[in-house]
């Protein structure tokens, strides 16, 4: 199997590929193709949507948003931007979180 598709590289998001989703509140912002391995910066990035960061290492929180649906695997320690609270309210830190399927992002923190 080739990790590399050609002709469908198209603006359509069909069904069958895992989709990054970008939400304000109920609003749609934008959505990208799940990109393996990248981090919710970058996808916000390849979707046009600027999260705001700072340290990029999982240490101020500034990046923070919250996970609505799907999964955004956390580190088994938690890095000092997150703590046992915010995760109960689905906190993700978006410069190190990186999707693994179908999610939706509020780009805001769950506060
Ligand atoms: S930018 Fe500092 S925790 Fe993500």
């Amino acid at each position: 199997m080739s990790a590399k598709s050609g002709p469908e590289n198209s603006a359509n998001i069909s069904d069958n590929v895992p989709v990054v989703r970008f939400l304000q509140g109920a609003k749609l912002l934008g959505q990208v193709r799940l990109q393996e391995g990248d981090t919710l910066v970058e996808h916000g990035e390849l979707a046009g949507i600027k999260i705001p960061t700072n340290c990029t290492s999982g240490t101020c929180g500034t990046c923070m948003v919250t996970l609505l649906q799907g999964t955004v695997e956390l580190p088994e320690i938690l890095p000092p931007g997150l703590d046992d609270y915010l995760v109960e309210r689905c906190a993700r830190l978006s410069c190190i979180g990186i999707p693994s399927d179908d999610v939706d992002i509020d780009i805001r923190p769950p506060l």
